[in-house]
């Protein structure tokens, strides 16, 4: 993959309520915005399956609404890049197979595409953790979403027939009052806020009773997540790259 000359073309997915709200990690943060500052000689399509709210792109991006799980039929060998990040709450499982074979699709032979999720498997390091997992694996199960993307990713590529699949884990200690640990603890605690409506309304699983026990299941963690087990609690990503052949 060239990142840097004229010719590479790259669609993305990103989140057009974060952007509308000028959320500052999408300035600073990894988010896509500093793809276009960093690789501006690059050309981008963003995709959102949500009504757009960007101001004005720059010259080399486009923002278009379309849903990663069915792609425009024309854009089959297009890519050089295809990243998609953070859709582990927005996926159903067979979703998640239409999706990775639609990246494999719009990809030119040699092109790359790039994940990365939020793997939930270290939530279990802590006993309030362990509480919260059980939430959201039964939320999951209930609406037939892959709590596992991904520890699953890696596999579902290499069965659309992706090559050179790495996986890299990504670790961020969130003990302390560092600024990525801060970071880190206000947007796991703050996605799974907005969660509880529909969490509430599928009666807590037999698991938190009220709207009122799920807020303070969460008050509880992110003091666990603060001091940590034995002085450590770490969020993890998994970012993994694979070829089309
Ligand atoms: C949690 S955000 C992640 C955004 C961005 N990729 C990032 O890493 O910050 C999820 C976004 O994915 C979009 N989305 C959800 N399902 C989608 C789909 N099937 N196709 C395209 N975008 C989708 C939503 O509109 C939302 O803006």
């Amino acid at each position: 993959m060239d990142a840097g000359t004229d010719r590479s073309h790259y669609l993305l997915t990103y989140d057009a309520e974060e952007v509308k709200s000028g959320s500052p990690a999408r300035h600073e943060g990894p988010g896509q915005r500093n793809w276009y500052r960093y690789l501006g000689t690059a050309s981008f399509c963003s995709i959102s399956r949500s009504q757009l709210h960007w101001p004005t792109p720059p010259p080399n991006v486009e923002f278009l609404v379309h849903n990663i799980t069915a792609l425009p039929k024309e854009w089959s060998g297009t890519f050089d890049l295809v990243h998609q990040s953070l859709l582990i709450a927005a996926l159903r499982t067979e979703e998640w197979t239409r999706a990775i074979n639609e990246a494999h699709r719009v990809l030119k032979s040699g092109g790359w595409a790039q994940f990365m999720e939020l793997s939930l498997l270290w939530l279990q390091r802590g006993p309030v953790g362990r509480r919260l997992w059980d939430v959201f694996r039964a939320f999951s199960e209930a609406r037939t979403m892959l709590s596992t993307c991904a520890e699953d990713i890696p596999q579902m590529l290499k069965d659309v027939g992706f090559c050179n699949v790495r996986n890299e884990l990504v670790q961020i200690e969130m003990v302390g009052s560092t600024p990525d640990a801060i970071v880190a603890r206000q947007s796991i605690i703050g996605a799974y806020r907005r969660l509880k409506k529909a969490i509430v309304q599928e009666g807590g699983f037999g698991i938190v009773g009220s709207g009122e026990e799920y807020d303070a299941l969460l008050d509880e963690l992110d003091r666990e997540f603060e001091t940590g087990v034995n002085g450590s609690y770490l969020m993890e990503f998994v970012a993994v790259v694979a070829q089309k052949a």
